[in-house]
């Protein structure tokens, strides 16, 4: 067993009792891979934020769970080498079963989501009561959800979102003890968060999401009152990225996200945590396609993989100081 502390990590009780209290949201960012890590610590040491990286099981199946936990130990020391110690959470994204829970937690992990949302409400009340017991004996920072959001990711997936049913929360919470809930309000996982049909189009043909249910979200609030809330599927797919996507042999069609300032708004609210994969994916790919059309000749990853870093550090920066409001507050 190697306990977080030994990693010098920290668990998101003490990160997110500050957000609250800040209103503004921590930055839950998905890595699997080096320059993904570089980007972020890079990011958040440069903006003084506190940070969640994120795995799922499909990133931990990818990148090996021994070098993910050097990586995250590799993590903290290279935030210190850059010249500010921010805090940093290792946080286990989708965990679906007990078994995957315990195990991340045994490799270093100071946070776990326990993922129970596809199941009945009294299933999905007892797993995460069963991980909260053994998280807790490790001081382990527990995240379940109630709702399910609409979307695909590896592990989970729905064609349409159910929306958290805000009569539920306080039983859950109670008799979970769990330390933070995701919810449903509109958000959903990937690029193609809505279709088409669910959009209107604004003066420039872009097309506009329907608002997330933020009347929701002020009653769960009324319910667990100082509860810290977990934001899923927030990237906002910028247009700016996917037409340079498209532009460069991509093909992502009616790639829409959640505005902005939708989020900017949550943020400031019980939301204490925003999760963003999706958009460091398009900011990522958008470099690396530029560089295989403007410079074919190319064939050093270095080459591809250093302006995808670059790009990808600065959406992390424009997400903190923009967005999420967690500049200075590591
Ligand atoms: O919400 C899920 C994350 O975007 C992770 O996606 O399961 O493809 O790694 P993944
Ligand atoms: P996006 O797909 O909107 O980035 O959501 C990521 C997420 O919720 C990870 O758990
Ligand atoms: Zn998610």
């Amino acid at each position: 067993m190697t306990h977080y502390k030994e990693l010098g990590l920290v668990n998101s009780k003490e990160l997110f009792r500050k957000a609250m209290e800040g209103k503004y949201a921590i930055p839950a960012f998905n890595f699997n891979n080096l320059e993904q890590l570089q980007a972020i610590i890079g990011a958040c040491v440069e903006t003084k934020s506190p940070v969640l990286l994120q795995v799922s099981s499909g990133a931990r199946k990818y990148a090996n769970q021994t070098l993910l936990k050097h990586l995250a130990k590799g993590a903290v020391d290279y935030a210190r080498e850059l010249g500010y110690p921010i805090p940093i959470v290792l946080h286990l994204d989708h965990g679906d079963t007990f078994e995957l829970c315990k195990s991340c937690i045994e490799s270093g992990f100071s946070s776990v989501m326990i993922d129970g949302s596809h199941l009945p409400y009294d299933k999905n009340a007892e797993l995460t009561r069963q991980v909260v017991e053994y998280a807790h004996k490790y001081d382990v920072s527990v995240e379940g959800e109630l709702g399910v959001l609409a979307g695909i990711e590896d592990e989970v997936s729905s064609a349409v979102t159910h929306y958290t049913r805000p009569e539920e929360v306080e039983d859950f919470v109670k008799k979970t003890g769990v330390d933070s809930l995701a919810i449903s309000i509109g958000t959903s996982h990937g690029a193609n968060k809505f279709k088409p049909e669910q959009c209107t189009r604004n003066a420039d043909g872009v097309l506009v999401p329907p608002p997330l249910r933020f009347d929701i979200l002020e009653e769960v609030e009324r319910r667990i009152p100082g509860f810290p809330i977990v934001l899923h599927g927030a990237s906002s797919v910028p247009p700016d990225l996917v037409k340079i996507i498209n532009s460069n042999g991509g093909k992502l069609k009616d790639a829409v996200g959640i505005p902005e300032d939708q989020l900017r708004r949550a943020a400031a609210s019980a939301v204490c945590k925003i999760n963003i994969d999706s958009d460091g994916r398009l900011a990522m790919t958008a470099a690396v396609r530029k560089v295989f059309v403007d410079s074919p000749a190319e064939f050093d990853p270095r080459k591809y993989l250093g302006p995808a870093r670059d790009q990808l550090k600065a959406l992390y920066k424009h997400k903190i100081v923009n967005v999420l409001g967690s500049a200075n507050k590591a």
